[in-house]
C-alpha cells in the first residue's frame, strides 16, 4: 500500500535528547501520581503539557512506543509515508476483511512513538466546519463544544509559520484567523508545484464546481484552498515537538516510555460507583506487571483504536461481549468500541504529457539524494511539503438529494480532492518505471458507515479486531463515485487541457457508475482517521460511553481524551480538532480539580 519508495535513500541520524524518560516501569521512583495519563499521542501530550504547568500537580505520562526525537524519517515532509513501514514506530495494524470492499484487508497504521499519530501522520493542518463542531454541542447538550467555543482554543495550539521559501502569502490564507503563540507550527506550502497555477486557474474558469475558499479553517470549509499543514520551518511539528519536548525538564511530569498500560483497575467504590484509579503497566508481553495509582484520575490518550481497547479488557463494555471473552464486567457500558467512523480514500492516476512532475524523485537516487542533502542543509526544496499545495472539500448535493444527508451541514463537505503532481497509490500498485503521472486523492469526508473495535482475545498484547464498515451504507460509495468524477472533470477543465490527461491502471477501464463503484471498492483504503469509537454524550444516549465532560459514565476518576470521544466524524484531517478539543479538555479537568480540592 506504500505511497511513495526511498529505500535507497539513507539518512543522516541525528542524535536526540533524552531527558526526564523512563524506558522500564521497574525504574520509576513514585507509584502515585495526582494524574495517570495512558498514551503521549496527540491528545495526551496536550494534557500533560497542561496539567503538569501546574508544579503542584505530579503526572505520569506512559507511552507504549519510544521516543521520537532525532529521527529524519519522522521529520522530513515528503517522506512520511515511509513510516508506515517501519515496524519499530507503528502499530501495524489491519482491518478485518471488509465485505463492501469485496473483501480485502486494509492498513492501518497507528503511531507507536512519542507524538502518537501526530508524529506519523500526513500534517494536513485543518480545523473541520462550524456545522461539525455546532452539532457536537447538539448531541452533547453542551454549548462548550460549539464552534464559537471551540475557537478560542483553535488559535491557542498554533504559532503560525511564515512558509520556508519565503514567498507572498496573500491571498493564500486568512492570517486574522490565526493563532501566533501556541505549539504547533503550521504554515503554507514552502516549494511550488508546476500544479499550482493549474488548480488556481480552475477556480477561474470554474467558479461554479471549485470556488476558491481562501481559509478553509475559517469554519466554512467548502472550496478549493491552499494546504495548511503542521511542517512550519520544513519540518514536522507534532504534539512531542510542541508540547512534550520543551517541558521534559518539569519535575513533576514523569514521561515511561516503551510500556504499555494493559488495564486500568478499579481502586474502590462510591456506593455502587467504582472508582478506577490504577493502571497496570508492563513493558513487553513478558515483562513484570507495574501498578500505578492516581490521586485525582486517570485519563486515556490512547487513541481511537487503543482507548476502547484497553476499556473492553478492563471490563469497561457491553457484558455480553465481555462474558463471551471471559473477562469480568466493571462497568456495563455498551458504546465501548462501536460508533467507528473513518474516511475512505483512494488515489487514481492519469498518465499525462509533462515533463514537470515529482515522478523522477522516486526513480533516480541521485536526485532524491541532492534533495535530501537540500532538506538538510537549509531546510528547504521539494521535501518541505507533504504532497499537494492545494486541495478542495466539495458538497455533492445531487448525491444526497431526497437522501439523509450525513454531514452535519453546508459548512461541512461531502467529498475532498487533492491533486498531487507524482504517481500515487494506497492500494498496493508499483510506481510504474516510465512515464509521468498526475492523481488525484479523493476521500468521502462525511461518511454514513459505521464500524466497530472489538477484541480479538482477553490477551492485551493481541491486536484488537478493527472493522471501519467501509462503504457498507451505499451513500459512501456513491459519494466516492461522485468525487471521482469530480476530480476526471477537473483534469477536462481548460488550464489542464495540454497535460491530455488519461486514466491509468484499474481506472482505464470503468466509465458507467457501477463500474466507478466496482473500481472504488477495489481500490479504496483508509485515511487513517478513526474516531468515535468511546463516543461522549447525553446521560440518556445509552451508546454514549462519557458524559460532556469526558468523564466515564458509571465511574469516578476515569476520563478519555483523544479522537474516541467525537459522536461524528469531523469533516476534516482530525489532528486539529483533536488538538483544540484536548486544550478545552485539559482546562475542563483543571477546573474540576479546584472543585474537588475544594470539597
Ligand atoms: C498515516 C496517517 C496519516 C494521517 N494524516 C493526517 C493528516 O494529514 N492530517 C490530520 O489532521 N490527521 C491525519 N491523520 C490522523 C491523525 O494523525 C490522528 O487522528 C491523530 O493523531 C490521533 O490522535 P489521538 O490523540 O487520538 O491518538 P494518537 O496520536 O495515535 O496517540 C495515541 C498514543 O497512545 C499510545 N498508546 C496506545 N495504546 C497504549 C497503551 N495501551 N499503553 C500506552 N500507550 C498506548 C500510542 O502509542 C500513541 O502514542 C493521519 C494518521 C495517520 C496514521
Ligand atoms: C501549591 O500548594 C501550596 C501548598 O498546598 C499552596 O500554598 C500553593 O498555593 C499551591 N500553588 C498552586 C499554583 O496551586
Ligand atoms: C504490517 O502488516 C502487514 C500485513 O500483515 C505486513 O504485510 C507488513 O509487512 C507489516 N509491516 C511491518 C512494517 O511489519
Ligand atoms: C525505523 O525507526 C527506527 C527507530 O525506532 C530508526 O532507528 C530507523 O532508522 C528507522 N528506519 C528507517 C528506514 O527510517
Ligand atoms: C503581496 O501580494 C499582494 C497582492 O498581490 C500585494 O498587494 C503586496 O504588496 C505583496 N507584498 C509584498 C511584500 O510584496
Ligand atoms: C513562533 O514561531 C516563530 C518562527 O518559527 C518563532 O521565532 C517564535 O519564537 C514562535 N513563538 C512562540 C511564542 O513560540
Ligand atoms: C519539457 O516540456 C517542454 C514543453 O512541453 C518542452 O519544451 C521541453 O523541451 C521539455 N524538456 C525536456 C527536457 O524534455
Ligand atoms: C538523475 O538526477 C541527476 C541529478 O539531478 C541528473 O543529473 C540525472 O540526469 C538524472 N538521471 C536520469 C536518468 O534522469
Ligand atoms: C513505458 O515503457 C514501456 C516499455 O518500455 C512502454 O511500452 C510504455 O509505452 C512506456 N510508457 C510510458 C507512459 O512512457
Ligand atoms: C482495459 O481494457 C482493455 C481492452 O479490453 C484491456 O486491454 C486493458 O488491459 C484493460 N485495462 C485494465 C487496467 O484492466
Amino acid at each position: 500500500m506504500l505511497v511513495r519508495y526511498f529505500a535507497f535513500l539513507s539518512f543522516r541520524i541525528f542524535q536526540g535528547v533524552l531527558a526526564a524518560l523512563y524506558s522500564n516501569p521497574a525504574g520509576l521512583v513514585k507509584h502515585e501520581y495526582d494524574f495517570v495519563i495512558v498514551g503521549a499521542g496527540t491528545a495526551g501530550n496536550v494534557i500533560a503539557n497542561r496539567l503538569s504547568a501546574d508544579s503542584n500537580v505530579s503526572v505520569l505520562l506512559v507511552e507504549a512506543g519510544g521516543n521520537d526525537a532525532g529521527l529524519p524519517a519522522l521529520q522530513i515532509p515528503f517522506t512520511a509515508s515511509t513510516v508506515l513501514s517501519n515496524a519499530s514506530l507503528i502499530w501495524n495494524y489491519t482491518t478485518s476483511p471488509q465485505k463492501a470492499l469485496n473483501g480485502r484487508v486494509i492498513a492501518y497504521q497507528r503511531g507507536r512513538v512519542l507524538g502518537g499519530s501526530s508524529s506519523i501522520n500526513f500534517m494536513f493542518y485543518t480545523r473541520g466546519s462550524r456545522d461539525d463542531f455546532d452539532r457536537f454541542a447538539d448531541v452533547t447538550g453542551d454549548s462548550g463544544w460549539s464552534w464559537g467555543s471551540i475557537f478560542p482554543y483553535m488559535l491557542k495550539i498554533e504559532n503560525f509559520t511564515t512558509p520556508v521559501d519565503h514567498h507572498n502569502t496573500s491571498g493564500q490564507f486568512n492570517p486574522s484567523i490565526h493563532g501566533d503563540r501556541g505549539p504547533l507550527r503550521p504554515t503554507l506550502p514552502g516549494f511550488p508545484s508546476s500544479l499550482d497555477q493549474r488548480v488556481l486557474a480552475t477556480t477561474k474558469v470554474d467558479p461554479e464546481r471549485f470556488p476558491f475558499n481562501l481559509d478553509v479553517n475559517s469554519g466554512n470549509t467548502i472550496g478549493m484552498t491552499w494546504v495548511q499543514s503542521t511542517t512550519g520551518n520544513g519540518v514536522r511539528s507534532s504534539s512531542a515537538t510542541g508540547y512534550l519536548h520543551p517541558i521534559l525538564g518539569r519535575p513533576n511530569l514523569d514521561v515511561l516510555i516503551d510500556t504499555q498500560a494493559t488495564r486500568v483497575l478499579q481502586t474502590g467504590s462510591r456506593g455502587s460507583i467504582p472508582i478506577v484509579r490504577g493502571v497496570e503497566l508492563a513493558n513487553g508481553v513478558s515483562g513484570p506487571r507495574v501498578t500505578v495509582h492516581a490521586h485525582h484520575e486517570v485519563i486515556l490518550c490512547a487513541g481511537a483504536v487503543n482507548t476502547p481497547q484497553l476499556m473492553l479488557l478492563s471490563g469497561i463494555g457491553n457484558k455480553h461481549d465481555l462474558a463471551s471473552l471471559g473477562i469480568s464486567t466493571v462497568i456495563h457500558s455498551p458504546g465501548v468500541g462501536q460508533n467507528l467512523q473513518d474516511h475512505p480514500l483512494l488515489a487514481s492516476a492519469w498518465s499525462v504529457n509533462s515533463n514537470d512532475t515529482l515522478d523522477g524523485i522516486s526513480r533516480n537516487a541521485t536526485l532524491a539524494g541532492e534533495i535530501l542533502e537540500q532538506w538538510e542543509t537549509s531546510k528547504t526544496g521539494p521535501f518541505v511539503d507533504t504532497g499537494g499545495n492545494l486541495f478542495a472539500w466539495l458538497r455533492l448535493p445531487s448525491i444526497f438529494s431526497g437522501k439523509r444527508d450525513p454531514s452535519a451541514g453546508p459548512t461541512s463537505a461531502h467529498v475532498e480532492i487533492i491533486p498531487a503532481n507524482e504517481f500515487i497509490s494506497f492500494s498496493g500498485d508499483p510506481t510504474p518505471a516510465n512515464g509521468s503521472y498526475v492523481s488525484i486523492i479523493t476521500g468521502v469526508i462525511s461518511p454514513a458507515s459505521r464500524g466497530s473495535v472489538t477484541l480479538r482475545s482477553a490477551n492485551p498484547f493481541d491486536t484488537p479486531v478493527i472493522d471501519p464498515g467501509f462503504f457498507t451504507n451505499e451513500l459512501d460509495v456513491a459519494a466516492m463515485v461522485g468525487a471521482i468524477r469530480t476530480s476526471s472533470a477537473l483534469l477536462e477543465t481548460g488550464p489542464w487541457k495540454d497535460l491530455a490527461a488519461r486514466p491509468f491502471g484499474l481506472l482505464e477501464n470503468a466509465t458507467t457508475d457501477a463500474e466507478l463503484a466496482e473500481y472504488a471498492r477495489n481500490s479504496a483504503s483508509s485515511f487513517w482517521h478513526p474516531t468515535g469509537t468511546v463516543k461522549m454524550g447525553t446521560s440518556s444516549d445509552e451508546m454514549a460511553v462519557l458524559d460532556s465532560k469526558l468523564r466515564v459514565k458509571g465511574a469516578e476518576g476515569l476520563r478519555v481524551v483523544d479522537a474516541s470521544v467525537f459522536p461524528f466524524i469531523p469533516a476534516s484531517h482530525p489532528q486539529a480538532p483533536i488538538y483544540a478539543i484536548a486544550e478545552r479538555a485539559a482546562d475542563i479537568i483543571r477546573s474540576q480539580l479546584y472543585e474537588r480540592v475544594g470539597e
